[in-house]
């Protein structure tokens, strides 16, 4: 997807979609956002769902002005950055507006012009994508450098995700630039041969070789996360999804990413000064 637009900006910009709602889209960027920040990237999230999770509420923000504010010119695009407690900032465009953003293409084409602007400012931006694929969106799609295409292993959700990958390969994207996460994953190794036929198929049938596979298992620590209004990257660093998380973001950014425990670290250095076994 190369324009003009892609070559004036610096920041990688990827984009968490699915071809279902419901599948830990908001999570998984929320919690991804918050990793990259973790590693010192200046990070943007760019929340376009209407769903399940608000990510302001993880975030634990209250967005001052809305899309609405920015349509009307009662505030500059820049107002619509909320910073966070974690190192990085949100745009939320949820709620009500979704609405708004699928009636209008002008609002949209409107928005992204005046968004190219502030993604100098960014290594990262994460935008989290309403459930499915919406001609309208071309303009933000536009802009991806990566796809993190989520699903679960139900098979509606798995025949959703092949739609989606055959409508982004028809759009010229190619599969270096997408990578599959299987979410809310069960059985570990069922899901791992699900995603390997998923990804044969789909470099038979469209031609596209998928970049990445991950899996994330279902854990009582992301939904206790939701309830707490927490990060569980942050929180429950030791449980699954957290590796994944970790995982994923150090494919996208081709480096390791490990957890930062400060606690443990000076745990260990004080039993070292001791002469403590570790
Ligand atoms: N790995 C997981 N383990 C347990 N529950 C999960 C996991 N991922 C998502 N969920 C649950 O699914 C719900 C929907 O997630 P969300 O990120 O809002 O989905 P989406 O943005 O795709 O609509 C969450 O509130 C959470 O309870
Ligand atoms: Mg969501």
């Amino acid at each position: 997807m190369q324009n003009q637009a892609n070559s004036l900006k610096k920041s990688q910009v990827i984009a968490v979609v699915s071809g279902k709602g419901g599948v830990g889209k908001t999570l998984l960027a929320t919690n991804m956002a918050a990793v990259f920040a973790e590693i010192g990237k200046r990070t943007l999230l760019l929340d376009t769902d209407v769903g399940f999770t608000n990510s302001d509420i993880i975030l634990g923000v209250y967005p001052k002005y809305s899309i609405k504010d920015f349509v009307n010119r009662k505030c500059a695009i820049e107002d619509l950055i909320t910073k966070t407690e974690h190192g990085l900032d949100l745009i939320s465009l949820g709620g009500d507006v979704s609405d708004l953003l699928m009636a209008n293409d002008f609002i949209i084409k409107d928005f992204t012009t005046h968004f190219l602007k502030i993604l100098e400012n960014y290594d990262i931006v994460v935008m989290d994508m309403p459930p499915g694929f919406n001609e309208s969106y071309m303009p933000f799609l536009a802009l991806v450098d990566d796809f993190l295409v989520i699903t679960t292993t139900e098979p509606t959700a798995v025949v959703n995700t092949y739609t989606m990958i055959k409508l982004l390969s028809l759009k010229g994207i190619s599969g270096e630039n997408i990578h599959l996460v299987a979410n809310m994953v069960q059985d570990v190794k069922e899901a791992t041969n699900l995603l390997e036929r998923f990804a044969e198929v789909s470099e038979r049938f469209l031609n596209t070789k998928v970049s990445s596979m991950t899996l994330i298992k279902e854990h009582p620590g992301v939904e206790r996360s939701v309830r707490e209004r927490v990060l569980f990257v942050k929180h429950y660093k030791s449980i699954q999804p957290s590796f994944s998380i970790r995982r994923i973001v150090s494919i996208l950014v081709k480096e390791p990413v490990v957890a930062k425990d400060r606690k443990g670290l000076i745990e260990r250095f004080v039993k070292l000064f001791r002469g403590d076994r570790l």
